[in-house]
């Protein structure tokens, strides 16, 4: 039976990277056999401007009928002013709500060959290797009630953060499962010390810890585990945490690995159907340049194989052609010392080069 591929450019730099990713895309669907049915259409700023909506019914239906989405990046200034509904970010949270899509691994891994990209220093940087498990489909994001309040005085506004037992149990079991899977150590991430909200959220995780003895876990609260990821991130395996402060605590692990342009990410629903990212945004300033790095999305596109379309072996090809590409000595320009780097349409090129001659 064949498999449903959405792809979803966006805005910005979207466009440019999720090119790349689909220049792999047709090379591995030739080159494996793939069964797949790849579909392409537009979504955020792009799509309010040619429809009216940043996620036109159509781009809803197809991405509930399709296995995996692949989505670049959405956003720009000249949207800043539309109201919620028309913002090119609403398509991003309303396919997470709608999709189910509660669980968003983010890994952060350095390649050693990029360590004097990091602004940590070596010693500290070296080997990092950190996955947060972000909840995406709760929490002070999707709250209710929520609103903006103009007729008092003053006036004011308010948002609600809320999470009942049955999504902290979810995300909780996905996060001690992947620790079970790595170097078994969980660092649950909170403000129990001020929120009713995290208190509630530690006592599920303790209580769940017992059905797993082989996980090491741990409680940090959100202001020190944001300090602790830049003093000593090697102290983290899998990181569990909220949708706003795995929001947070995401961005600061990914600058540790030198590039925001070399995560990928994924956001799974309970039967691993997916959405897969980059963790980069649209990145305005260097849309339209061809010098975006497309290594997250092409990442992206392998952790949908892993995940989403049972495909493990060609998605390890994929991870290990990445890995060859930096070994190789070829960079893109956000993580080049000189002049000497690739543009994002050669990207592409030079990783199927890579493997075609596996
Ligand atoms: C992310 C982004 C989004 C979020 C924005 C673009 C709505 O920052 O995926 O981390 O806050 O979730
Ligand atoms: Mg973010």
């Amino acid at each position: 039976m064949s498999k449903k591929i959405l792809i979803l450019p966006g805005d910005g730099i979207g466009q440019e990277v999720t090119k790349s990713a689909m220049q792999i895309l047709d090379f591995i669907v030739k080159r494996f056999n793939l069964n797949f049915v790849v579909n392409t259409l537009d979504v955020g700023g792009t799509a309010y401007e040619k429809f009216g909506s940043p996620i036109p019914d159509k781009v809803l239906a197809a991405a509930k009928e399709a296995d995996a989405i692949l989505f670049g990046a959405v956003g720009d200034p000249q949207w800043d002013d539309l109201s919620w509904e028309d913002r090119p970010e609403n398509a991003l949270l309303t396919l997470r709500k709608e999709l189910s899509l509660f669980a968003n691994l983010r890994p952060a891994f350095l390649f050693n060959e990029l360590s004097n990209a990091s602004p940590l220093k070596e010693k500290i940087i070296e080997g990092l290797d950190i996955l947060i498990v972000r909840e995406l489909t709760g929490g002070i994001y999707f709250g209710e009630p929520r609103g903006v309040i103009n007729d008092q005085t003053p006036n004011y506004a308010f948002n609600t953060m809320i999470y009942n037992e049955d999504e902290i149990t979810r995300i909780a079991k996905v996060a001690f499962e992947s620790a079970q899977k790595r170097k078994g150590r969980l660092c649950s991430v909170e403000k129990a010390n001020v929120l009713e909200v995290s208190k509630f959220w530690r006592s599920i995780v303790t209580e769940m810890s017992a059905e797993y003895p082989d996980v090491e876990l741990s409680h940090q609260l959100a202001d020190n585990a944001a300090m602790q990821l830049v003093l000593n991130p090697n102290q983290f395996d899998v990181i569990v945490a909220s949708n706003l402060f795995g929001d947070i605590l995401s961005d600061i692990a990914a600058t540790l690995t030198g590039s925001i342009g070399m995560l990928p990410s994924a956001s799974l629903d309970s039967s691993f159907k997916g959405m897969y990212e980059p963790c980069h945004g649209s990145a305005p300033d260097i849309a339209g340049q061809d010098i975006a790095n497309p290594l997250a999305m092409i990442g992206s596109l392998s952790m949908a194989l892993r995940y989403s379309l049972e495909e493990e072996t060609v998605a390890n090809k994929i991870d290990i052609a990445i890995k060859k590409f930096i070994n190789q000595g070829f960079r893109t320009k956000d993580i080049a010392i000189d002049e000497n780097y690739l543009n994002t349409s050669e990207v592409a090129e030079k990783i199927i080069e890579i493997l075609e001659n596996e």
